[in-house]
């Protein structure tokens, strides 16, 4: 049976009017959610993870920001076609969202109850005394011992980790059909992190809720996601079932981002990042955005005749790479049934198809595909497979 999206965006772009011109922190954007499903959005600091998310409910500032095209549905709903006030019965209702940093989103002079109690009002039509049960039943849901006396206490009083289960609960007590949680434990320590995700995890069992996980943590990518969307310089350039991502990157930024990844039992003294920096929506370079970084082009162009190779400058040194990579931007195309790449020096890619990505992928069992155990494993740090194979 062919199964709907709960949430399809469909060639989102995205502009911000600034001092320097309008930047483009969107291109052609293009994901799938499913019913119970996790999709993970990955990519460095920029690429335009937060400013899709923000989009979905309708939260960039406008202007600055404009979308320039493409459609968000919701059921099949164009949430961009939607009124402010009918936006706001989406948001928190239908969609809800934690972000990275809870203190931001919690207002320190009411106190948790007060705050979470006008979440409730806002969309169920319920009276005081029962909001304030809903809320404790809230606070429970998420694991906050002594619900009853929390209620009472001022964000303040609480630790990080506690304020952010406090989020959660406020975002899940009107039962959204979808959470975006932006990076919502890159500011919590590694075993409350793994809290937090594994709540998650359980919230969406029993609910059945889609989450749009954003995040650059590769190790909170395998435990979590069933779907991965890798973002680099506002646009998806890789899309596929998680397995098959960690099996089998076929991107070069992707592969250099598990490269990036510690290994485990290795000491390091820095981390073996892709070298170069990450483009400024502002100063992107011209055809491929990666060829700046790429190491596939270099490599390409080494073995390749002179009239199909330039010379670039990068961090001041000349770099080889392939001509048509600095003047060809590749779009994503569907290279094998359940991945998705934009990269033009990959096998088969001239002749792939190029529909929209989109898969029902669930992955199997717990983390089944990941070793995590035994070693020294940090915040952040998580060993993969891929990494280990490397490492060898
Ligand atoms: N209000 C704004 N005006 C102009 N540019 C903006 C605005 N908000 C975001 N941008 C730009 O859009 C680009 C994408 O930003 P976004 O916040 O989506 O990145 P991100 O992938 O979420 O990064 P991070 O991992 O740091 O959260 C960035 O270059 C950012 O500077
Ligand atoms: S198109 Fe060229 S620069 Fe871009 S990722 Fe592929 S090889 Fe690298
Ligand atoms: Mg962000």
């Amino acid at each position: 049976m062919m199964q709907t999206p709960l949430l399809e965006i469909r060639d989102l772009n995205i502009g911000f009017d600034t001092s320097r011109g309008q930047v483009r922190p969107v291109r052609d954007v293009s994901y799938t959610v499913f019913p119970g499903q996790t999709l993970a959005v990955v990519g460095e600091s920029g690429c335009g993870k937060s400013v899709t998310a923000l989009s979905i409910l309708r939260l960039i500032p406008e202007p600055p920001g404009q979308v320039l095209g493409g459609q968000i549905l919701l059921n099949g709903r164009d949430l961009l076609a939607l009124s402010e006030k009918e936006m706001r019965s989406v948001r928190g209702r239908e969609i809800a969202m934690i972000f990275q940093e809870p203190m931001t989103s919690l207002n320190p002079v009411y106190t948790i109850g007060d705050q979470i109690v006008e979440a409730v009002t806002l969309h169920q039509h319920v009276g005081t005394k029962e909001a304030y049960a809903i809320a404790e039943k809230a606070l429970n849901d998420v694991g906050i011992a002594d619900a009853h006396r929390r209620l009472n206490e001022y964000p303040h009083q609480m630790s990080g980790g506690m304020r952010q289960r406090v989020m959660i609960a406020m975002a899940l007590s009107c039962q959204p059909k979808l959470l975006i949680a932006d990076e919502p434990t890159t500011a919590l320590d590694v075993t409350i992190q793994a809290q937090i995700l594994e709540l998650l995890q359980k919230l969406q069992r029993e609910r059945g809720m889609s989450i749009v996980l954003i995040t650059h943590d590769l190790g909170v990518v395998a435990e979590n996601a069933d779907v991965v969307a890798v973002m680099y310089a506002s646009r998806v350039v890789e899309y596929a079932k998680v397995e098959e991502l960690f099996d089998n990157p076929l991107h070069p930024y992707t592969e250099g981002l598990f490269l990036s990844v510690p290994k485990l039992g290795e000491s390091h003294d820095r981390l073996n990042t892709i070298r170069g920096t990450v483009p400024n929506p502002a100063s992107f370079p011209t055809g491929c955005k990666f060829h700046t970084r790429c190491a596939r082009t270099c490599e390409k162009a080494a073995a390749a005749t002179p009239s199909d190779v330039v010379s670039i400058t990068v961090e001041g040194e000349p770099v080889k790479v392939l001509r048509r990579c600095t003047v060809d931007e590749p779009t994503l195309r569907q290279i094998a049934p359940s991945h998705w790449a934009a990269c033009h020096q990959l096998d088969g890619y001239d002749k792939a198809p190029a529909p929209r990505p989109s898969l029902t992928h669930r992955r199997e069992s717990e983390a089944n595909f990941v070793d995590v155990g035994g070693g020294d494993v940090r915040a952040g740090q998580t060993a993969i497979p891929y990494a280990k194979e490397a490492a060898k």
